[in-house]
Formats: structure tokens, C-alpha cells, sequence
């Protein structure tokens, strides 16, 4: 059987396809290498000292676990050196990371959730590593990338992946052609093309969201969801089943393996916050995954991708997956 690895995946795109430009090659085999490194990290776990929970808190008032904090570390670390970007961002960095001046700069920004699906990580459940990658459009050569270059709408995303650490380490890149899922050969250290072109089945009968909330949300998520749980009796006419894993990374994961819906809405407890899910480094990777897998991803108003972004770690109201329950969903809301 042809094996093809990562490298020889992203090369092949560069020379027959010319969709991957070499520094974003080249950036996307550090963000691979750094993921294997994390998930080495997470198969360790306790025997490597590295579960349970710091003293300190993120930017967003979470506690922070050790493996959130050593994450981010191996991926600026990995990054830094590489010469093929401005600056990094991350959910558990307040504000944005600038190359320093040792190392070459490049043009590209990468933004990261260095380890999504905290609450799993004690626990042996999966977890994963989601990350983006923009342009600094108007960047100007020898002046500083601000916080402000990173403010693009997802659209403008030039590639963007998840690493997720469960039975199987595996990567799932896109590059706006296509999405394409990797395994880790643990023997080997290399990750070998296993899912060639991940499609998200269009119909389903599976939602992902969490059941614990439904008396915070909006009234059309509640009857969208209230009009799945009536099953064969109600006016979706089919029974529907329910995952919720609580690691996104594992959620989406399953849904672009065998379709389904992922929803993380709006909630009255906080009616300032318009959702969990942060816009730069979860919600616009995985809608642009998801998009890209022929399925849609929404605000639960309007399509992910087309938001304009005013802070780094804004945060959305997320439903992606099979286009259909998207679209249904979304209709919901905008005709309340
Ligand atoms: P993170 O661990 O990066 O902070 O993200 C956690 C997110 C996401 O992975 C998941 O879908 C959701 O939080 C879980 O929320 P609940 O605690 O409501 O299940
Ligand atoms: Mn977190
Ligand atoms: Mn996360
Ligand atoms: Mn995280």
C-alpha cells in the first residue's frame, strides 16, 4: 500500500496544485510537529507529572490546567524559530505573541487553542489542539504586527487544523481546497495521509450540545431542539440520537466522520457574552474545516466565516456540521 506522509502531502500540493505556498508549508510541518510533541505529552499522563490544575487563570477567568500552559509553550517554542511568521496568538495568552527579534519574521499569523477540551483532560477523554493561520495583509516589512492585523473575518483564513489526542493521534488540515485527515504512525513519527478527502454527510440524525443548559437558551434553539427530542412523533418525523464529548475538538471530529450537528449557543445567564466558543482560534478554524467538508457553520444568525472580529478573544455562538440541520437551525433564529 503507498504511504503518503504529511510531507509528501504537503509538497505534492505545493508543486500539482500550487494551493500551499512553501513558508505555508513549512509552517504547517512546525504546527504538525509541535502537536505530536503535545500529544507525547497528553499519551504520558500521569507518569509525566503533567495533570491536574495550576494557581493561575487565563484571560478569560479559567483556571488553568498544566497541560493548557505547557501546550501553549511547545507550540511558541516550536514556532518562534521558523522565520515564516509575524506574530502567534492564543487562548491562554492575554495578548498577542511577536517574534522576537533573534529569529527571522515572516508574514503569516497563527492563532491557537493549545489544548481544547480542558475539563477531559484528567479524566482520559479526548482533547485536541485547534489552531488558524492569516495573512498580515497590510503588514508593513520591519514595523511591528499589532493586535489589530489579527482582527480578520474567517474567510480570510489561509489554512487552518486541529490535532486531536484520543485511541489515535490524527490531523486534520485544510487549506480551502478540500480537508484532509492524517494518522500518527507512533513507530514511525510521521503523520500518513489516512482520510483523503473528508466529507460531512449531509443528512443526519445526531446533535451534539449540552443538555444542562437548555433552560438559559433562546427560544428557537429550544425549539429546534425540543422538535428533535419529539422523535417519529413530532415534525421532524425521525428520532434523533445525542453526543455531547465536551471536547470540541472530538465533537467536530465525529461529525465530519459521520455527519451530525455541534451547537454551543447563546445563554440568558450571560446575556452580554454572545456565546462560550471563542471566534479567532475555535469557532473560525473549525467552521472553515467545516465549510470546506461541505457542511455550514453559523452564529445560529449568519454564516461563522463572514464576522468581523473587534477583540482577540471575542467569543460566538457556534452551530456547525451537516448543512441541513445548520441551515434549519439558523432559520429558526432569524425568523423569531
Ligand atoms: P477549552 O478547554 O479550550 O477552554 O474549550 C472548552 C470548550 C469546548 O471544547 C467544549 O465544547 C466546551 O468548552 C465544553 O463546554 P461544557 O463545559 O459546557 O460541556
Ligand atoms: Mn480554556
Ligand atoms: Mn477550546
Ligand atoms: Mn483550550
Amino acid at each position: 500500500m503507498k504511504r503518503t506522509t504529511l510531507t509528501q502531502f504537503l509538497i505534492e500540493q505545493q508543486r500539482n496544485h500550487n494551493t500551499v505556498p512553501a513558508e505555508l508549508r513549512l509552517l504547517i510541518e512546525i504546527v504538525a510537529r509541535a502537536c505530536k510533541a503535545i500529544g507525547h505529552n497528553v499519551g504520558k499522563g500521569a507518569l509525566g507529572g503533567v495533570l491536574g490544575s495550576l494557581d493561575s487563570e487565563n484571560v478569560q477567568g479559567e483556571v488553568q490546567k498544566k497541560l493548557d500552559v505547557l501546550s501553549n509553550e511547545i507550540l511558541l517554542e516550536a514556532n518562534e524559530w521558523g522565520g515564516h511568521l509575524a506574530a502567534m496568538a492564543s487562548e491562554e495568552m492575554e495578548t498577542i505573541h511577536r517574534i522576537p527579534n533573534r529569529y527571522p519574521q515572516g508574514e503569516y499569523l497563527l492563532l491557537f487553542d493549545p489544548l481544547d477540551g480542558s475539563s477531559n483532560i484528567d479524566v482520559n477523554v479526548s482533547i485536541g489542539t485547534i489552531f488558524s493561520v492569516l495573512k498580515a495583509q497590510d503588514h508593513v516589512a520591519g514595523k511591528d504586527v499589532t493586535e489589530a492585523d489579527f482582527l480578520q473575518p474567517g474567510k480570510q483564513q489561509v489554512a487552518a487544523g486541529y490535532a486531536v489526542y484520543g485511541p489515535q493521534t490524527m490531523l486534520v488540515l485544510t487549506f480551502g481546497h478540500g480537508v484532509f485527515g492524517f494518522t500518527l504512525d507512533r513507530e514511525m513519527g510521521s503523520w500518513v495521509l489516512t482520510h483523503p478527502d473528508i466529507r460531512i454527510p449531509e443528512e443526519t440524525k445526531e446533535f451534539a450540545i449540552n443538555m444542562s443548559n437548555e433552560r438559559h437558551w433562546a427560544p428557537p434553539m429550544r425549539r429546534y431542539i425540543d422538535e428533535a427530542l419529539a422523535g417519529t412523533e413530532g415534525p421532524r418525523g425521525k428520532n434523533f440520537n445525542m453526543r455531547w464529548i465536551a471536547s470540541m475538538v472530538a465533537d467536530v471530529h465525529r461529525i465530519l466522520n459521520r455527519g451530525g450537528v455541534f451547537i454551543y449557543p447563546w445563554d440568558a445567564r450571560e446575556p452580554g457574552k454572545p456565546g462560550k466558543l471563542r471566534l479567532m482560534y475555535e469557532a473560525n478554524p473549525m467552521a472553515f474545516i467545516v465549510e470546506q467538508a461541505g457542511g455550514a457553520a453559523t452564529n445560529c444568525v449568519s454564516r461563522i466565516l463572514d464576522l468581523q472580529p473587534t477583540t482577540l478573544h471575542e467569543r460566538v455562538s457556534v452551530a456547525l456540521g451537516s448543512k441541513s440541520e445548520v441551515e434549519l437551525l439558523t432559520r429558526y433564529h432569524n425568523e423569531a
